[in-house]
């Protein structure tokens, strides 16, 4: 079977990536982690225009985790930058796009000015429906998923809900991710095979795929490859 024979219904309407190998793609390459980040921050928009083209509905990015807090602060602040302009350059590529685009995460530990960016990008984009991208900034699952408890909490507190009331449903709409469907793919470059606190709870039946390669170097072909890979899978949710 090549790519070209799929079927619409085997394409994943959501796929999440773990971008993983911006410094080891760098190292082997000469360069600075910096530049790795840089061309990885480029791949997102090759590989975002592809999956539009393809025909899936979201991608969602893992961009900084809870945990990359503790890189050298001027990698931290790297990435900080990037992440501005990235939305900057982005906007209006979305616009035209018709991509809606979604950050996740805990915003309120960010600069002023990126919370800010969020707010514009996300406001100006809300309309748009052709495509769904998501960026995971300050995101770790474990931490969304505490905070999310927190407000499930209050809300019991002060009698706006009943505890009985709590179910799957209910919990997920209190999540980062209340509008987006869970993954149907998750793939993770750079040979590592884990999930670093990447969408927990959202990927209980996800298919999962690792792809060899460092991000910089996840082609438009090495996407195919995962998505055929994907296409060949029986999944399954527990039933028979
Ligand atoms: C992924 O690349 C990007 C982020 C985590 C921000 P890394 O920076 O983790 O690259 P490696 O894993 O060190 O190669
Ligand atoms: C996961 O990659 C976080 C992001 C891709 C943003 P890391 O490189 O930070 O994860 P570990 O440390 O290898 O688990
Ligand atoms: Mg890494």
């Amino acid at each position: 079977m090549t790519f070209e024979d799929l079927r619409p219904e085997q394409i994943p309407q959501h796929v999440a990536i773990i971008l993983d190998g911006n410094g080891r793609w760098a190292k082997a390459n000469g360069k600075l982690r910096s530049q790795g980040h840089k061309a990885g921050a480029d791949n997102v928009e090759t590989i975002n225009d592809a999956l539009t083209e393809i025909g899936a509905k979201y991608l969602t990015v893992y961009a900084f985790s809870t945990e990359n807090w503790k890189r050298a602060e001027d990698e931290v602040s790297y990435l900080m930058s990037l992440m501005k302009r990235y939305l900057i350059r982005n906007k209006k590529d979305a616009i035209a796009r018709r991509t809606r685009i979604r950050v996740i995460g805990d915003k309120t530990r960010l600069d002023p000015e990126l919370q800010e960016l969020i707010r514009e990008v996300e406001a100006d984009t809300a309309h748009l429906d052709r495509f769904n991208l998501t960026f995971a900034i300050n995101y770790g699952g474990r931490d969304e998923i505490v905070r999310a408890v927190r407000r499930v909490a209050l809300e019991a507190k002060e009698g706006r809900l009943d505890p009985d009331m709590i179910d799957e449903a209910l919990f997920a709409s209190y999540l980062d991710t209340a509008d987006l469907p869970d993954p149907d793919l998750l793939i993770r470059t750079s040979g590592e095979e884990r999930i670093s606190n990447f969408l927990p709870w959202q990927i209980a039946y996800s298919e999962l795929y690792f792809a060899q390669v460092y991000w910089p170097d996840f082609t438009v072909d090495e996407l195919k490859k995962a998505i055929l890979s994907y296409a060949g899978r029986e999944r399954r949710f527990g039933g028979r």
